[in-house]
Formats: structure tokens, C-alpha cells, sequence
């Protein structure tokens, strides 16, 4: 938080808007800032002067200030700057505005100076706008006047500011690393920039700092961290931007254990700081638990609808789609939607859109009305002991709706858990306040259906479980890792893992990707080479510093709380970047455009 007696120090002002009270009444002063709202009370003018640090009333009154200071108190528009030398003096008791800082005085002008004058905005400086956010970004400088924006600004800093400090205090030292780098592998495309001193040669901006940190722990610097900037080429969501911000941490010598604890520990500290209670130790989910109950591995555990796999009581059904699918090695999945049981057919029928966005090819449902109907195209398909059991098993009761999905697990998971999240908005199940957790044993491997090969689940230089290391070639998708991921609200917040040490079992993964010991030498030479040079074991985790900041704000995506955000096809309306270059500037790197 901004200390406004030091800045009034350096300033053209003795105190910010936001920071006289009763007690000031009577002191002389100075303020600067911008002219808000004006009113014209039939001779006086009032003018609500903003500064970052809130607003002040101001009274300019004919009798106190010049006639030439007065007439330039009738034309001041929106978004002047000004300076105002005046009196505090205490508002009439029935004027008093308990709702703002400022709001038991004013300051009655003696004098006033225009210190810049500007055009109309193109939209209105104020909280809770509905500028469409392209406006916003194009003017964006504008957009963060708003006390709204400045706050989340203001709040970024102080998360920053305590994470450094309790980073710090635990032994950490702060390295910077490259950002003309070479290629890491954390699954999204590169940014690439070429070398015009090596013609044909690329740097690739680092998806995250994951190898120079590992190589800071081969230099022996056993605590690192870093707020590093990352950017990826990857398709942007509310919670995706092509360049965010890490708070990156590697240790050495530690176990998973250790880093998670670790992590806790600075989190409570830096939750504490922002006047929030996180309780720790925090949970730990394995990951199977959350895909079985939430069917993601980010699951919002506050609140449940969780999903309850129903298999065993459909499989022999006379539901066709449920029954081949049980019988072929899928799943059938579910969820209880309380509260919804009597929306209309039309409305439930509208949830299969979803679901096929997901993924489904169909979405079965059963609705349980309020008045102890049952409506559904399925239930005719059931045995009487099958639809108790299944019932049961979904403890349904009137007033319900019953949302299914039969398919591999990893689709019916996926749609399932993505109409949870859509129930609870449509249901307003209430989702206050802050759910913590791990997310603990994620596999080693995913199968990349699209590439038809292995892919590293999290990345390929995290550690595989001692007891699967002899199944990773033979059962590859059985190996567990090392990996943890926090989660926070239904977020994934941060990852990481306890890495590979060791040069061969390094090698052997590299491979099950995919790698040729040609490719490995040339992508990840180096990194072998440090393994082979007395790298320690270490591990770590990187901390997605926009989410946590946009959650902590409450806002709904991460834009809002960075200065400079990116639209979604990757552009900034303030700048016009990207743009084009001159053919000169392309053909010193040596490039041509198609
Ligand atoms: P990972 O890829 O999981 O791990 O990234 C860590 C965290 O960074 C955040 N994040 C993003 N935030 C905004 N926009 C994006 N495009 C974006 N991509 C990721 C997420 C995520 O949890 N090197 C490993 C960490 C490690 O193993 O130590 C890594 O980068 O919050
Ligand atoms: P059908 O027999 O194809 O008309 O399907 C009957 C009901 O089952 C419809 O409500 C479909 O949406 C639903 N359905 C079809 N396939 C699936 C599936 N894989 N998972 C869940 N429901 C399905």
C-alpha cells in the first residue's frame, strides 16, 4: 500500500484525494488530480477531484476565488487535470456522505489552475462500466482510472510485493533468466524471433523459465525464484493470455513434500497480507479422486453435484447405449442437479448442446418434478431394480434433474464435469469465497490422440514414480509422477514436480515421447549434459500469478488484472502490435513473406 505522506514529499500537492478527514478542517492545501463529475449548484461549483488514492469535494465559490479562476471553473470538462489550493472546512451535517473516505469535509478553493484540459473520453470513467472491452483496451490508459482497475493494479503489487518478501525470508534468491531462449516444451506453441546475426536461426520465448531454473539448481543455487514472464502461442480464454506472468520456484534437495509445504506456507502468508485466512495444511486429492468425483483435474470442490459412475447398475440394462458402452470398457457417468427438476424438456434438451461441445454424441436425463412426477426418454428402459438402484445411487428425489454420459471415461468426465460447472452457474449454487487444494499422483503420460504418440502429462523432465520406473516403456500410461497441481476455486493455479536427476532415466522418457537420441542431443543437450555434471535431485512448481490475482479480485478473467492485456486473437488496440515490418527490417533476418 502507497504511503501518501511520502508522496506528498515529492509532489505539486500536499495530500492526495483520498486522504483528508474531519480532523484536516481548517488546514491549508494543495490537491492535483482529475475533474470527475461537476455540478453547477445555481452560483457554487462543485467538482469531485480524483486521484488514485480516491476524491475529494471541492467547492469553488465566486466570493473566494478570482473572477478569472472562477470563470475557468464554469468550463471544465470531464477528465481535466487540475490543481487547487484551498481550505478544508467540514460539510453540513445533512451534506455528510458516509459512503466515501472523504466524505465528512471539503475543500473550499482559493485558487485553481488547469493543468491539462482533455477531449471527451470515449466512455465514462467509472466502476461497473459496460464499455466492450476492445474500447477498453484501445483506451486502456483510461480504463485503468478506474478505481476498479487501479485497485486490482494496487492488489497485484502487494501480492508481488509479499511473495518476494516471503520468498525471500525462506532462503530464496531472485535470477533472472533469458527471454531469447531456445525451445521448452510445456505443450503450447512457441513465439519465435529471428537472429540476424545467424541467419535462418530462431530464439523461441521461453513457455516458462523450466530449464534454466533446472540448471540454476545444477549451478548450485538450491532456491531460486523468479516473477517471470512466459508466453505462449496457445488459443486465449478468460484465463489465457499468449504472455502471463510465473512466480517460479526450484529447490534443491527437497522432496514433494517439502515443495508443497513450502508453497502453503508462503501462500498463507501472502493470503494473510491481502486480509484473507487460508487454512493449511491444504488438502490433498489424488488425481484418479478428482476425475472419478469432479471429472477434471481442477475440480471446484465448493460446492458437490458430484458425479457418480453408475456402470455396474446399467451395464446389463436394456438401454442400449448404456449397456454397449458398459460392455465395450466405457463408463456411464452422472449427475444430480438438485433444484432443477422442473425445467421444461426444451431447456434440459438445450444442456445436450453442451454436452456435445464436449465432446458426447448424446445426453440422457432424467427429471424428477417437484410434485413426485418422473420424466424422461430412458426410463422405460430400466427395470424396476435397476431404476431403484440407480435412484439409490444418485439419491434422487423430487425436484431433481439427472444429466448422463456414456463414453470412454475420459469423455464422459470431461462432459459431465463441464455441465457441473454450467448447473451451478444456472442453479446460482453459491461458490463464495476461497477452496484451496492439491492435486497430488498425476500421470506421467497422456496419449496425444491428434500427434498419435505419448505426450508428457505436465512436462517431460518431471520424476516417475520409483515403483513404475520399469513400466515405462511397457505400460507407459500406468506411470505416475511426481507432479502436484494447487488448484484454487476450480482453477489450476500451479504446477510442478520433483524432476528427473538422473541422464538416462532423462533419455528413456525423452524417447517414449517420441525423441531420437539424435533429437535429444540437439533439443535437450544441454540438459543431459548438466545431469551428467552433479545436477542435484530438486524440484519445484510455478505459480500462474494473473489467476491468482484475478481470483483474489473476484473478476472473471485474467485481462482485468494486467496492465497491458492482449485481446483473444492476440492483439493490443493501444499500440496496434502486432504490426508489420518494413521489407528492409525482414530481409536483415533473412526472411520473406509468402
Ligand atoms: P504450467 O505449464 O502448469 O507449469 O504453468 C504454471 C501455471 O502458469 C499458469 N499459466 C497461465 N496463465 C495465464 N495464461 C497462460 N497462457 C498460462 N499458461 C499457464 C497457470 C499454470 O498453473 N514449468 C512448469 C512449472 C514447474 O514444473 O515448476 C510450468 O510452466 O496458472
Ligand atoms: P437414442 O436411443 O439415440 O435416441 O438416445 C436416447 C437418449 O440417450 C437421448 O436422450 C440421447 O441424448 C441419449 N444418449 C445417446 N447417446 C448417449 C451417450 N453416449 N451418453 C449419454 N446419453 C446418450
Amino acid at each position: 500500500m502507497a504511503d501518501s505522506t511520502l508522496v506528498n514529499e515529492y509532489s505539486m500537492h500536499t495530500a492526495t484525494c483520498g486522504q483528508l478527514r474531519a480532523s484536516d478542517a481548517g488546514a491549508e492545501v494543495v490537491l492535483t488530480g482529475w475533474a470527475w463529475h461537476t455540478r453547477d449548484h445555481g452560483g457554487l461549483i462543485f467538482i469531485d477531484l480524483r486521484d488514485r488514492m480516491g476524491y475529494t469535494q471541492i467547492v469553488v465559490d465566486p466570493d473566494c476565488v478570482s473572477a478569472e479562476d472562477f470563470a475557468k471553473a464554469e468550463h471544465i470538462g470531464r477528465e481535466y487535470v487540475l490543481r487547487i489550493e484551498g481550505k478544508v472546512r467540514l460539510r453540513a451535517e445533512d451534506a455528510v456522505n458516509p459512503a466515501m473516505a472523504t466524505g465528512e469535509i471539503e475543500v473550499l478553493a482559493q485558487s485553481l489552475q488547469i493543468l491539462n484540459t482533455s477531449v471527451t473520453p470515449p466512455f465514462v470513467i467509472e466502476d461497473g462500466i459496460e464499455t466492450d472491452e476492445t474500447t477498453r483496451m484501445k483506451w486502456r490508459y483510461l480504463d485503468l482510472r478506474r478505481p476498479e482497475m487501479y485497485a486490482n493494479l494496487e492488489l497485484r503489487h502487494t501480492v508481488m510485493q509479499a511473495m518476494r518478501r516471503a520468498l525471500d525470508e525462506r532462503g530464496f534468491i531472485e535470477v533472472e533468466t533469458p527471454i531469447l531462449a531456445n525451445s521448452t516444451p510445456e505443450g503450447a506453441r512457441d513465439y519465435i524471433v529471428p537472429s540476424r546475426p545467424n541467419p535462418g536461426k530462431f530464439y523461441a520465448l521461453p513457455q516458462s523459465p523450466q530449464q534454466f531454473k533446472q540448471m540454476l539448481m545444477a549451478a548450485g543455487v538450491e532456491r531460486y525464484f523468479q516473477i517471470a514472464r512466459c508466453f505462449r502461442d496457445e488459443d486465449l480464454r478468460a484465463d489465457r493470455q499468449p504472455e502471463f506472468t510465473q512466480v517460479d520456484i526450484e529447490m534443491s534437495f527437497v522432496t514433494e513434500d517439502d515443495v508443497m509445504t513450502m508453497m502453503e506456507s508462503v501462500m498463507h502468508e501472502v493470503f494473510a497480507k491481502v486480509g484473507l485466512d487460508l487454512p493449511i495444511p491444504l488438502p490433498r486429492m489424488p488425481y484418479a479422486e478428482a476425475m472419478e468425483r469432479y471429472g477434471c483435474d481442477r475440480p471446484d470442490v465448493r460446492f458437490g453435484m458430484e458425479l457418480h459412475d453408475i456402470t455396474d447398475i446399467v451395464k446389463d440394462s436394456g438401454f442400449k447405449v448404456f449397456s454397449s458402452v458398459a460392455q465395450s470398457g466405457g463408463v456411464v457417468k452422472a449427475i444430480n442437479a438438485k433444484g432443477a427438476g422442473d425445467w421444461s424438456r426444451g431447456d434440459v434438451e438445450k444442456l445436450a448442446d453442451i454436452a456435445a461441445a464436449n465432446g458426447a454424441k448424446g445426453m440422457a436425463w432424467i427429471a424428477f418434478t417437484t410434485d413426485g412426477q418422473e420424466k424422461s426418454p430412458i426410463i422405460k428402459f430400466f427395470t424396476d431394480e435397476e431404476f431403484a438402484a440407480l435412484k439409490e445411487a444418485l439419491d434422487a428425489q423430487p425436484g431433481d434433474l439427472v444429466l448422463f454420459a456414456a463414453d470412454t471415461p475420459a469423455v464422459a468426465n470431461a462432459v459431465l464435469s463441464a455441465l457441473r460447472l454450467h448447473m451451478a452457474d444456472a442453479l446460482d449454487i453459491p461458490r463464495e469465497g476461497h477452496k484451496l487444494l492439491w492435486v497430488v499422483d498425476f500421470p506421467m503420460f497422456k496419449y496425444d490422440e491428434d500427434e498419435k504418440k505419448y505426450a508428457a502429462e505436465h512436462h517431460p523432465f518431471s520424476k516417475i514414480k520409483a515403483e513404475d520406473m520399469d513400466k515405462i516403456e511397457s505400460d507407459t500410461l500406468a506411470c505416475g509422477s511426481y507432479a502436484y497441481d494447487i488448484v484454487m476455486d476450480g482453477y489450476e493455479l500451479g504446477g510442478g514436480s520433483i524432476r528427473i536427476h538422473d541422464a538416462e532415466e532423462q533419455r528413456r522418457v525423452l524417447r517414449v515421447l517420441g525423441l531420437t537420441d539424435e533429437d535429444i542431443d540437439e533439443k535437450f543437450g544441454h540438459m543431459i549434459h548438466a545431469l551428467e555434471l552433479g545436477t542435484p535431485p530438486h524440484g519445484g512448481i510455478a505459480l500462474g500469478l494473473d489467476r491468482l490475482i484475478m481470483l483474489l479480485a473476484g473478476k472473471d478473467s485474467i485481462r482485468d488484472v494486467i496492465a497491458f492485456p492482449k485481446t483473444s486473437s492476440a492483439s493490443d488496440p493501444m499500440t496496434g502490435a502486432p504490426s508489420t515490418v518494413t521489407p528492409r527490417q525482414l530481409k536483415e533476418v533473412d526472411l520473406r513473406l509468402l
